[in-house]
């Protein structure tokens, strides 16, 4: 197994069971734990859209890997009762795939692009007149030839998903009538969420096993069902599959998640700042440099919650270490002229 594959925190989708994923994921609204903004939101213009017996409007839910856009999108169109087409914004790479997609949707469907923030500029443009006026311009024919047709769609709804907005370009970002921002859960949240989880699994949890498992999953879904099934092992192997909270914290620790949630990585990282660039500010490719990992990872699924539980602070000059990361690693803190 390579250190990436090995990887509990690493909250990339490809990396886990896809099928045990699929029958973890909540199917209608009210099984969807947390994110109580969104899903109100969400509520209203669905029943909206039924009553009017219109498509619903497109919809952009960002924030962090792992916290359910993709459970999310699914959800909307089961809601809306009609079918879901997937695709993935870097692996649409002539906008002919693209219309390809397009012209496959049927009245009221949901068209969910994943990281649509890595959709090639060109293929983005195919999309403004699709979303705008359910219409389609495509090019036939070659050189002197060459001409465009326009083409009508159905009406339907574009679900896109990013955990970056800032790198999405305006054009795109105004055709979204709904922006929806998911949040890291709480402990009570992803509390249960693992209740959840061991119910889909038959495995019996102590109640405070389970909430020591939210309280170490970085407010994060995925990462509470991915130590969760972890822990699931210990106990299977030494407990007779009950997990305790004496299995889970042993299981825990051998896994390398502090009770922070805080793993090998995240350790890497804030010493790389602490001790290499005394604290910084220091640029993220050096960061990156320093402890061989690469800058997307660091960007999108280690900075946002060490940021959000106040490790490090962001400026324009780089990252810095505060005083709850000196603490951390036992490094005593000097307030100095950047603090
Ligand atoms: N609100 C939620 N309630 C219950 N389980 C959730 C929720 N959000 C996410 N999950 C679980 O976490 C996993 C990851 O969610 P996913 O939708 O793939 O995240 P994202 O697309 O944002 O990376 C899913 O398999 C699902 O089981
Ligand atoms: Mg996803």
């Amino acid at each position: 197994m390579s250190d990436l594959e090995n990887r509990v925190v690493d909250p990339n989708e490809q990396l886990d069971d896809e099928s045990e994923e699929l029958s973890l994921r909540p199917q209608k609204l009210t099984e969807y734990i947390g994110q109580k903004e969104a899903k109100e939101m969400l509520e209203v213009y669905i029943k909206a859209a039924l009553k009017r017996n219109e498509a619903l409007d497109h919809t952009l839910l960002y924030g962090p890997p792992g916290l359910g856009k993709t459970t999310l999108a699914q959800i909307i169109a089961n809601e809306l009762g009609v079918n879901m087409k997937v695709v993935s914004g870097p692996a649409i790479e002539r906008s002919g795939d693209l219309a390809a997609v397009l012209s496959t949707l049927e009245e009221g469907d949901v068209l969910f692009i994943d990281e649509i923030h890595r959709l090639p500029r060109y293929v983005e443009e195919v999309l403004y007149s699709a979303m705008e006026d359910y219409q389609l311009d495509i090019m036939v024919g070659k050189d002197s030839q060459a001409r465009s047709i326009r083409v009508d769609l159905p009406p339907f709804t574009l679900v896109g998903a990013t955990t970056r907005f800032g790198d999405l370009s305006a054009p795109l970002r105004d055709r979204f009538g709904v922006v929806l921002r998911l949040d890291y859960y709480t402990v009570d949240e992803l509390n249960a969420i693992v209740s959840r989880t061991a119910r889909v699994h038959e495995t019996k949890i102590d109640l405070n096993a389970s909430i020591e498992l939210a309280m170490r999953s970085r407010g994060t879904p995925r990462i509470a069902n991915r130590l969760f099934r972890r822990v699931r092992d210990f106990a299977d192997v030494k407990n007779n599959g009950e997990i305790t909270i004496d299995i889970c914290k042993e299981a825990l620790s051998k896994l390398g998640i502090d009770n922070d949630g805080l793993d090998y990585t995240d350790y890497r990282y804030l010493r790389a700042i602490v001790e290499t660039f005394n604290g910084g500010p220091v640029g993220v490719e050096s960061l990156a440099a320093t402890i061989s990992e690469e800058v997307s990872t660091i960007e999108d699924v280690y900075e946002p919650y060490l940021l959000q539980e106040g490790y490090i602070k962001r400026s324009n000059r780089g990252r810095m270490a505060t005083e709850k990361a000196y603490n951390k690693l036992g490094v005593k803190f000097y307030k100095g002229i950047f603090a």
